[in-house]
């Protein structure tokens, strides 16, 4: 899906851009002719080859600053002269926001009222979308799972049916989530208060080409990293555990809507991932990848994490109406393409290391 909005000789800020999601959204614009303004302080190990890859690819229409989020002033001069704003730079990891909360708190409250603050003096008019999380409905325990061949699933019908919609009440768990969330609402509340033009949508688990998945986060490509290192895999609970994932070019494409359609859907938030047709439990992904590789994965299992869902499946329709989405790529021929790409890379590494 193409912007609505033409390339403009103002740049598209898009903070967290050499980060996974924020890569691939800042490839579609550039490829649809917009310059877009990097902001990453590289802090996820990995990332900056997405930014030299993007740089490869674009040139002049990549322009990096490598500064940090908490940096108030650097975001100012950022967001000068800016068309509209991403915001994806976070702290991204439950686990880190259980060792270090008050950093977590910093980057991911602090960070996102900086960047509002800072668009906010840049003029009138200067749309901001953010990247939530699903995390922000926390565990959902009150709906109560029962076990099934394919995992986790509620006892609520509708819920099975359908997802968790944006109906859902918050329900803040973990320093992430309250974080997160606590972001979140001040990117709505800035539509509401200042009549800024925001927009808010609440991810599941994306995953594609260019993640840096770890244990912590990011765990489709995490599992298939390790499985084709031949290395075992840890999962935290039974693995019974069901989500559903969203290939990142659907993701970039919901990101493109929301600017688009800025005008429409200003002041709202979207639960966004691939729905009920492919939610999936981690061990359903273990099997698809033992499948794409012929080999048996080796899998440890250690105890529940903090805030954990047993089931969590977005009702994403309120997303595909308002922001024009097509139906999402169905999981296995996402994470096959994601195979070929981790396998290229890998091959490519292999080449560098040797020369
Ligand atoms: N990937 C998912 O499945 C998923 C799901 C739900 C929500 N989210 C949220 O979406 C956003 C983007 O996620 P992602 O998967 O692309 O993560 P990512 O870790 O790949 O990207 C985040 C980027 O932010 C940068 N960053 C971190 N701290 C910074 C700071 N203090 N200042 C400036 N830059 C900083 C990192 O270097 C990285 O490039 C995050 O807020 C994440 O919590 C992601």
């Amino acid at each position: 899906m193409k912007t609505r909005y033409s390339p403009a000789t103002k740049p598209v800020l898009v903070t967290g851009g050499a980060g996974f999601v924020g890569c691939n959204l800042a490839d579609r614009l550039a490829s649809e002719g917009h310059r877009v303004r990097i902001f990453d302080a590289l802090a996820r190990p990995g990332v900056e080859t997405n930014l030299e890859w993007l740089c490869q690819r674009h040139g002049d229409r990549i322009e990096p600053v490598i500064a940090d989020v908490r940096d108030a002033a650097a975001l100012n001069a950022a967001a000068r002269g800016i068309a509209a704003a991403y915001h994806f730079a976070a702290q991204v990891a439950v686990t880190t926001s259980m060792t270090d909360p008050a950093q977590d708190f910093a980057i991911n409250v602090g960070g996102t009222f900086n960047l509002l603050e800072a668009v906010r003096a840049a003029g009138k008019g200067i749309p901001v979308i953010f990247a939530s999380t699903n995390k922000v409905y926390g565990d959902l325990a009150e709906f109560g799972s029962q076990l099934t061949p394919h995992g986790y699933a509620p006892l609520d019908e509708q819920l099975a049916r359908h997802g968790v919609s944006e109906a859902q009440p918050l329900d803040f768990h973990t320093p992430y989530g309250c974080s997160t969330g606590a972001a979140d609402q001040y990117v709505l509340d800035y539509a509401r208060s200042f009549g800024l033009p925001t927009c808010v949508l609440r991810m599941s688990c994306i995953y594609g080409p260019h993640q840096m998945g770890t244990e912590d986060q990011g765990w489709v490509a995490h599992f298939l990293i390790q499985a084709l290192q031949e290395r075992p895999i840890r999962i935290y609970g039974d693995g019974r555990q069901v989500r559903d994932v969203l290939h990142v070019d659907d993701a970039v494409s919901a990101y493109l809507g929301a600017l688009g359609r800025i005008s429409e859907v200003a002041g709202r938030a979207f639960n966004l991932g691939g729905g009920p047709a492919n939610a999936i439990s981690l061990l359903q992904l273990v099997g698809c990848i033992e499948e794409l590789t012929g080999r048996k994965v080796q899998v440890e299992f250690d105890d529940w994490r903090a805030g954990d869902q047993r089931y969590y499946v977005s009702d994403a329709s309120a997303a595909r109406r308002a922001l024009g989405l097509p139906r999402p790529t169905p999981w296995r021929e996402g994470v096959a393409d994601l195979a070929r790409w981790l396998s290229g890379e890998r091959a490519e590494r292999q080449l560098v290391e040797s020369v």
